[in-house]
């Protein structure tokens, strides 16, 4: 199975528990004098950016920033596919649901790699172990379907190909 050097390494795995979260969002926030309720957005995406994801604490503390409930920031956050809720897995697999990818197969790969791994894109695995984000185009094309796996790029992937990578990770992990 062809799999090529990393070419991304932008891959969040957050490892920080909920103190070093919670400084995170308070650092983020101390630099915030605009409370508008514009800002929920970009400071959603910021938050996300450093923490890898939006944890309780930080949709709690965001809230009283911008004088939100909390419940009102997750309505929101939940309508946008790009938020997510848990810390990645130490294995983050992103599959690419570009047109090439997806003209060849890029739906069945993630159909095979959600049922192996009894999660939903987005989700990260109860041993925390894998999770799967859904990504646009990463520039592989020529090599679709394409995943990476805490960014290295595995090309043309098939559900099989698939089975072997979840397999020889498991193993290496036991
Ligand atoms: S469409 Fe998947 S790499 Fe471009």
């Amino acid at each position: 199975m062809p799999v090529l050097d990393s070419a991304r390494t932008d891959n969040k795995i957050n490892t920080m528990g909920s103190a070093e979260n919670i400084e995170l969002t308070q650092d983020i926030l101390s630099k915030q004098s605009e409370k508008s309720r514009d800002r929920l957005i970009p400071l959603l995406q910021e938050i996300q950016d450093r923490l890898g994801f939006l944890s309780e604490e930080s949709i709690e503390l965001l809230g009283r920033h911008l004088n939100i409930p909390a419940s009102k920031i997750y309505g929101v956050a939940t309508f946008y596919n790009q938020f997510r809720f848990q810390p990645n897995g130490k294995y983050h697999i992103q599959v690419c649901r570009g047109t090439a990818c997806h003209v060849l197969g890029s739906a069945t790969v993630l159909e095979e790699l959600q049922n192996e791994l009894k999660i939903k894109a987005g989700n990260t695995t109860s041993d925390g172990l894998f999770s799967i984000e859904i990504v646009a185009c990463i520039g592989a094309c020529g090599l679709a379907p394409v995943i990476t796996v805490n960014g290295e790029f595995h090309a043309k992937v098939t559900a099989s190909s698939i089975r072997e990578i979840i397999s020889n990770i498991r193993m290496k992990e036991e």
